[in-house]
């Protein structure tokens, strides 16, 4: 595990280059020094990546005016398959801008963050009520615990309500069975989707792949779910068009403001819905770890919170301006733990990178995970310090967790504001430990997930340590 060396030029590429490729499953053909390399062919396709800001840079002024990822087949596939339109994550071309266009404004401009505050604010306070139960429920003032199923129910609960207005129960003692099929699901899908990057979904499909058959099945499972929701809020909508004053959510935003068609909204909502759940729910529980053993930090971030919260006099909106820290750790956690490990983009003209000619129409993927772990961006990368993101050093093409440009996170927003609420709600009421000095890797299952489960003992704060 020493990392690699150039074939060319004998340079020594970074392990966490090499660690990175391999948690993608990915055999390494290196032709460049350790900033650049050209992959052999990988299942279908083939790219130029890089890890350095300034070839970032470059790379995201080459994107053209229709920014184009590379495409997840398994899930144009089931698209195709079923006959359902793609929304804006599967989208390209002008038809994908102009959908971005309308879901832009309901969506990630900062204007309609005071809208979704509310309803997040409320989702985190429900948090810490039931953790609160499950700590009483143990009889010995403290939880120890896996909190990913729990984190699960929150990210699927916040996200459902910023887009239906609506809450689904989650968080209750008894979940509606219909709302646990679809986490479910979500996690079936990502795990379906993994092996289907290395082998074409059109063959499995044609073999009756047993992949292809969970694949289908869970995709199944994410839109019926969504269509009872999306379904419920039209019925209501057409009953009572002028339903008050009340911020009614993005679905029913999009269905008044009739800019898109119903199916397109479907679509959409659908992925927003799908895409909410195992982002924030895994970065949170990154953030958690990290805070548990970092006992000072969470101290540090604690005396921030009440600070502002004292200032801001009960305004959240102006709350959530006055938690650098809060922020800091988030954007810390993504750099350690992106959910992405890569960003990609066909590049629509000439560039050059380190000296090499990259024509055209080559697809350039941008290693997240190798740059956040690489300390000639990063000084100490191994260690987790928010206030490197605080304090005035450059973060010039660094901070991209969230992609970059029109084509980043359409959920970025949302998914700010849930977790920053999350952590103040978490931090204001318990302290969190780890219990051994176990250390967490990383597993590649699209997304990036903790390799076993990550144990926190928590414990109000009141508690004596
Ligand atoms: C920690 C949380 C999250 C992270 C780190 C994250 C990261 C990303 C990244 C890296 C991309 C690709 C951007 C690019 O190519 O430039 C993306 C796209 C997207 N994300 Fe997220 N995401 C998160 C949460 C969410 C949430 C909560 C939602 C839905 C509410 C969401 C919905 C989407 C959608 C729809 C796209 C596709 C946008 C398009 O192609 O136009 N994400 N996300």
């Amino acid at each position: 595990e020493s990392g690699g060396s150039c074939i060319r030029c004998g340079a020594l590429v970074s392990l966490s280059w090499v660690c990175c490729l391999r948690l993608a499953g990915f055999q390494v053909l290196i032709l460049g020094v350790p900033c650049l390399f050209r992959l052999e062919k990988v299942g279908s396709y083939d790219s130029v990546n890089i890890i350095k800001p300034e070839d970032a840079a470059v790379l995201f002024k080459a994107e053209g005016h229709y920014p184009k990822r590379l495409r997840v087949e398994a899930w144009t596939s089931y698209r195709d398959y079923r006959n359902r339109k793609y929304g804006v994550l599967l989208k390209d071309g002008e038809d994908w801008k102009s959908n971005r266009i309308v879901l832009n404004k309901e969506v990630i401009s900062p204007k309609v963050q005071g809208n979704f505050v509310p309803l997040l604010d409320e989702v985190g306070q429900d948090f810490v009520a039931r953790v609160q139960k499950k700590i009483e429920r143990t009889g010995q003032n403290e939880w120890t615990t896996d909190l990913s199923h729990e984190l699960f129910k929150f990210a699927l609960e916040s996200v459902s309500h910023v887009l239906y207005g609506k809450r689904l129960g989650l968080l209750l003692d008894y979940i509606d069975p219909e709302a646990q099929h679809f986490i479910d699901c979500i996690t079936l899908m990502f795990k379906t989707t993994t092996p289907m990057l290395y082998l074409p979904p059109a063959l499995l499909r044609h073999t009756r792949a047993k992949v292809w058959k969970d694949h289908v099945e869970a995709w199944d499972g994410i839109f019926n779910q969504a269509d009872r929701c999306i379904q419920s809020i039209y019925r209501q909508l057409s009953k009572n068009p002028d339903a008050g004053e009340k911020y009614p959510g993005v679905l029913a935003s999009l269905l008044m403001l009739d800019k898109l068609s119903i199916e397109d909204i479907k679509a959409s909502v659908t992925e927003l819905m799908a895409g909410g759940v195992d982002t924030t729910s895994v970065s949170l529980l990154w953030t958690l770890y990290e805070l548990a053993r970092h006992p000072d930090l969470q101290e540090e971030i604690r005396a921030e919170i009440s600070a502002a919260r004292i200032a801001s006099k009960g305004d959240v909106v102006q709350m959530l301006k006055m938690v650098p820290l809060i922020k800091g750790a988030l954007k810390e956690t993504l750099r350690l733990h992106p959910v992405a490990v890569s960003l990609q983009r066909y590049i629509t003209e000439d560039i050059v990178l380190q000296n090499y000619h990259i024509p055209a129409g080559t697809l350039v993927q941008l290693g997240l995970y190798a740059m956040g772990r690489d300390h000639r961006i990063f000084p100490h990368p191994e260690q987790y310090r928010p206030s490197r993101w605080v304090r005035s050093q450059s973060h010039y093409f660094r901070n991209l967790s969230f992609g970059f440009g029109p084509r980043q996170c359409l959920g970025r927003r949302i998914a700010e504001t849930e977790m920053q609420l999350f952590l103040i709600h978490m931090l204001e009421n318990f302290r969190f430990e780890k219990q051994r000095q176990v250390e967490v890797r990383s597993t590649f299952e699209l997304i990036l997930l903790p390799e076993k489960p990550i144990m926190l003992t928590i414990k109000p704060l009141n508690a004596s340590r």
